[in-house]
């Protein structure tokens, strides 16, 4: 696991833009497509809109790359809720991203029929081999959540099907979510996180005695972790 502190969201975001074209480059070399997880929430905005930049754009080769979701919110796509709206909008709009490429979560129906549809776009996708992203992206919630993999929920049990549609008792509502066996799959999985009041979680997660937080299910088998923080979020963590 990699630990890098940022002064800012937009060092962070830049780092991140580079890191998305390095691991681009290489899975295209590799295997002639770049298949990464967006994350949904606030903080992804800085990082969509430094990577359809003049600065970073141009260094992909958008063609081969494909878009999924690690979960996404009930709610249309067109709602302003919807990770796939934040994408859309600071991202594959700018891009010109063809809809070939873009692997949305159908959110508009029922979660549990979202959630299957997905499964087998993923199939669909891999066809046989192994389900493994290029590069997933993930946040981290003040309860230590992250995707939609929220503390006490029933997803976080799940260790077969890889979408679930997840209850989220405190939120009201039912989320579409990768679970971590699919999320650990991966070849490399980062975190961005920003802001103080994540101070206290990311000290938790990373180095306190309790182990229950979601985000600490995420251990890639056989993958990278980087940890993207920036300086305030990382004001409780341990000097290093
Ligand atoms: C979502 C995200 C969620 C998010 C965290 C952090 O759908 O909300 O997938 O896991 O990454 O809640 O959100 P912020 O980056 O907005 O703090």
């Amino acid at each position: 696991m990699s630990l890098l502190v940022f002064p800012s969201a937009d060092e962070l975001a830049r780092h991140a833009a580079a890191s998305f074209v390095r691991h681009a480059a290489a899975a295209i070399a590799s295997h002639d497509r770049f298949a990464v997880v967006l994350s949904g929430g606030s903080t992804p905005r800085i990082v969509f809109r430094k990577l359809a930049s003049d600065e970073f754009a141009p260094q992909v080769d958008w063609s081969n790359v494909h878009f999924f979701w690690g979960d996404e919110r009930a709610v249309p796509p067109d709602h302003p809720d919807s990770n796939f709206r934040l994408a859309q909008e600071h991202l594959l709009a700018p891009l010109g991203i063809p809809d070939s490429n873009i692997h949305r979560i159908e959110s508009e129906r029922p979660p549990d029929e979202a959630a299957a549809r997905y499964d087998a776009d993923l199939t669909a996708f891999f066809g046989d081999g192994p389900r493994r992203f290029d590069l997933v992206h993930l946040g981290l919630g003040e309860d230590g959540h992250t995707a939609s993999l929220f503390p006490d929920t029933v997803a976080l049990g799940e260790t077969q099907a890889r979408v679930v549609a997840n209850a989220v008792p405190r939120l009201q509502t039912t989320r579409i979510t990768f679970t971590a066996p699919l999320i650990n799959a991966a070849r490399a999985v980062e975190f961005f996180v920003t802001g103080a009041s994540k101070a206290l979680v990311l000290r938790e997660v990373l180095f306190g005695e309790n182990h229950h937080y979601p985000s600490q299910m995420i251990c890639p088998k056989d993958g990278t972790l980087t940890w993207l923080v920036t300086a305030d979020a990382a004001a409780e963590l341990p000097k290093q």
